[in-house]
């Protein structure tokens, strides 16, 4: 008998390492999380005492709301407004500003929520309604807190708000009766998720400004999958303009598809603007842009260094690897100096494109034939420099 106990006692202890390990092989994780009266706020130091991940609080913007008083009416009240109209941005509650505004460099974002009047807690639903689009295509789970009610309209509420999630899987419920067993419903939990591991390269884009590169984090969105597509087949070169003591922008030369929003830009972000024009920030701007992506790791006075902040016609590179400089005539970017590179330029010159600077091969401030016998030159004298 006692060898069965230990020998169960084992394979137990195999089961929940095995669950931990997907989570540690895991890209990575933001919890975001909103608590009126702290129960979610446990949740949350349960679940990080048990994974690697960011945390990020929602708050109201209004303080001091006693959402509990004339039995729970002002709850009642703000999710009657949503519930009225709920594509109307008016209809949410305000909440303070987010900490982290870019979820492009996560892969798995766990939401947890109190349950009110059997629906997700309307600050939630404001953060919900604000950036659910970001999570397009990443691992979403869901944990929720309630006294004691289901939560099946709270997972309705989510799917309605991140309607594009891969979900993780079921959604976790801890009710009052429960929630000091918490750590280990929430280690059961997390072993039967499906977490997203890291991006992979083809997740980074690398910008070179006057020799200098830089790798950024790619946003998932249907622009930046077209912008990859196009940059497996050449890297681009677009010349870029300061702008507004802010940004570096200026058109690309082709559209991507949009999907625009009210966005809170950041030093190190990268935006869409109008479909067809790229910025670079190195200050903040609110406007309605597509997310690209965030350069990575660089503060606000390196970003202004390397993005030239002030400067006109900056020669701006877009690559997916973060190799050689492209070498001059290589016009379709593909690391040689060949007849390819010749038929690419006629390309440009007979389609209403707007070629790209590297395609004035002779550097006479024209793109035209000029440059295809440039090109032509370098190939014979084997010239690439
Ligand atoms: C406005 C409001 C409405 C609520 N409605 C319900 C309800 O319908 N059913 C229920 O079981 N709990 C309800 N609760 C209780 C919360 O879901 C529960 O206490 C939860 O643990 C709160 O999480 P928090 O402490 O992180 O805010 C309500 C709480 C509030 C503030």
């Amino acid at each position: 008998m006692k060898r069965i106990i230990f020998i169960m006692a084992i394979m137990m202890a195999c089961c929940s390492v095995q669950g931990l390990a997907s989570v540690t092989d895991a890209g990575k994780v933001l919890v975001v999380y909103y608590s009126y009266t702290g129960n979610c706020r446990q949740i949350v130091e349960s679940l990080t005492a048990q994974i690697e991940a960011d945390v990020m609080e929602i708050e109201p913007a209004e303080k001091g709301l006693q959402y509990e008083a004339n039995n729970y009416a002002l709850g009642m009240q703000l999710l009657n407004a949503i519930n009225a109209a709920p594509n109307d941005p008016d209809s949410y509650p305000a909440i303070d500003p987010v900490t982290i505004s870019d979820l492009s460099g996560y892969d798995n974002i766990i939401i947890v929520t109190p349950l009110w009047w059997s629906q997700m807690a309307a600050i939630m639903q404001t953060y919900l309604f604000n950036y659910g689009s970001q999570m397009a295509g990443k691992h979403v789970g869901l944990i929720v807190s309630s006294h004691s009610s289901g939560i099946s309209q709270v997972v309705a509420d989510a799917k309605r708000l991140v309607p594009d999630a891969v979900w993780m899987g079921d959604a976790l419920w801890i009710k009052a009766s429960n929630h000091s067993n918490r750590a280990t419903l929430i280690q059961n939990w997390i072993a039967s998720q499906d977490f997203a591991p890291g991006q992979s390269t083809m997740d980074k884009l690398f910008v070179t400004i006057d020799g200098v590169t830089q790798s950024a984090t790619l946003a998932d969105n249907a622009a930046t999958r077209e912008l990859v597509n196009r940059l497996q087949e050449a890297s681009i070169t677009v010349t870029l303009n300061s702008s507004g003591g802010f940004e570096i922008w200026g058109p690309l030369g082709f559209s991507l598809p949009t999907s625009n929003e009210q966005v809170y830009a950041q030093p190190g972000d990268i935006v869409l603007y109008n479909g067809s024009n790229i910025c670079l920030f190195y200050g903040s701007n609110s406007w309605s842009y597509t997310r690209l992506g965030h350069i990575d790791n660089l503060t606000q006075d390196e970003l202004r260094t390397f993005l030239k902040a002030g400067e006109s016609n900056i020669n701006v590179t877009l690559s997916l690897t973060s190799g050689p400089a492209v070498k001059r005539g290589d016009v379709n970017g593909d690391g040689e100096v060949n007849i390819g590179d010749v038929t690419t330029l006629i390309d440009y010159l007979l389609s209403d494109e707007t070629a790209p600077d590297m395609a004035d091969v002779n550097e006479d401030g024209e793109v035209n034939i000029g440059d295809a016998t440039k090109i032509i030159d370098i190939i014979l004298s084997d010239d690439s420099n």
